[in-house]
């Protein structure tokens, strides 16, 4: 009890000392980029330094660990896989500023919480919807094409000759597609659809988009959108909302022949009901990139389905994007703790 007081006194003595001294302290949770680090590293406009907390691992840290190197910083670094809630905020102390996510999601931080301690949140939005929209769209034909059904039948011999109806999958020409989540990734993987000779696209969300005119996407109620759609993609954000909103309910109104895809969070599924609707022929196919929780265990049930093709969570992995999401989240994470303006804020 006495060692903890005399430590917090310690630690709030330190942190006084390093403000006005003009250093800012800044926990970095996972090993970065090289390029991104550099920049953190300085010279910085606006503070003497950033004193560098780096957790050099590869792995997440255990949230002991995160607890207790939070403690006295004023900007945190982190990735999706790390848990800002109001205890970490509270371990961190009232000299926090901003937590910068290397990500565009931020569903893993309490951003309410943030505002209500005057803390500052900054995510990588845009550079990464071009990769991610990629993978939406490769996901869609692996799984509505059954490519890795081929590759399995390839391997184990059970490829026979040629013959007109084995392996047949469903084309994108001429088909209905719905996107839950007209927003950055939804509007690239429409744009990258039409080609495809798709006759409709449809789109929900809360509002309506001006941008939907140029795609020629419609917008439409959630129901409506599962009930015509062939291909069902989401590509929203994770929220109170719209968590488990692809449930045995939703799954019942898709059409038997429908394909859905998921690059979004694996919160927006209920994953038992999608089983079911997979294995019950309800829906056709289902292609993951994202699901719960991740690292999905290897004897989960979806792993034995054919009619489902999961991903580990790569939609953004591609070096060139991965490089600008860690500069993007340095340069929100040195605005954030010099009191400077954000490239890209979170906005409540
Ligand atoms: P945007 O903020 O541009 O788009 C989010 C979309 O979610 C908006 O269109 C928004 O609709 C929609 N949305 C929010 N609430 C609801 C709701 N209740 N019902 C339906 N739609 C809703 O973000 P991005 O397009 O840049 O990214 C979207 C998500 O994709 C991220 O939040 C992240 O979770 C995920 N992602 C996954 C990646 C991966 O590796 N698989 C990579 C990158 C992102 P409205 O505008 O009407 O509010
Ligand atoms: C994000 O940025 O939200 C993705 O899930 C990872 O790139």
């Amino acid at each position: 009890m006495v060692k903890s007081s005399v430590l917090v006194l310690v630690s709030r003595l330190y942190s006084s000392f390093s403000w006005m001294s003009g250093v800012r302290r800044v926990l970095i949770t996972r090993q970065v980029s090289v390029k991104a680090l550099d920049i953190m590293r300085g010279p910085i406009l606006g503070c003497e330094s950033l004193d560098i907390d780096l957790i050099d691992s590869d792995e997440p840290p255990s949230r002991d660990v995160l607890l207790k190197r939070v403690a006295g910083k004023h900007g945190i670094y982190c990735l999706l896989t790390d848990r800002i809630d109001k205890e970490l905020l509270d371990r961190a102390g009232k000299q926090l500023k901003v937590v910068s996510t290397m990500s565009v999601g931020y569903d893993h931080v309490d951003v309410q919480a943030c505002k209500e301690r005057g803390v500052v949140v900054g995510n990588t939005p845009g550079v990464l919807t071009d990769a991610t929209a990629d993978l939406t769209v490769a996901l869609l034909l692996a799984t509505s094409r059954r490519l890795l059904e081929g590759v399995e039948a390839v391997k184990d011999g059970s490829w026979g000759p040629w013959q007109p109806l084995w392996m047949c999958g469903s084309g994108l020409r001429g088909s209905t597609v719905g996107i839950v989540g007209l927003g950055r990734i939804g509007q690239a993987v429409a744009e990258r659809i039409r080609p495809f000779g798709v006759s409709t696209i449809l789109y929900t969300g809360r509002t309506a988009k001006q941008e939907a005119k140029k795609l020629g996407a419609q917008f439409v109620t959630f129901h409506e959108l599962l009930a015509k759609s062939d291909f069902v993609l989401a590509c929203c954000a994770l929220t109170e909302k719209t968590r488990e909103t692809f449930n045995a309910n939703a799954f019942h109104l898709m059409k038997p022949s429908a394909v859905f895809v998921n690059t979004s969070r694996g919160g927006v599924v209920n994953q038992d009901h999608l089983y079911d609707a997979l294995s019950n022929g309800q829906i056709r196919a289902a292609g993951l990139d994202v699901t719960t929780p991740e690292p999905l265990p290897t004897d989960h049930p979806l792993l034995s389905l054919k009619n489902c093709v999961i991903l580990p969570h790569i939609g953004s992995a591609e070096m060139q994007t991965r490089e600008e999401m860690a500069m993007l989240a340095a340069r929100n994470l040195i605005a954030g703790v010099t009191d400077n303006n954000m490239p890209s804020p979170v906005h409540l």
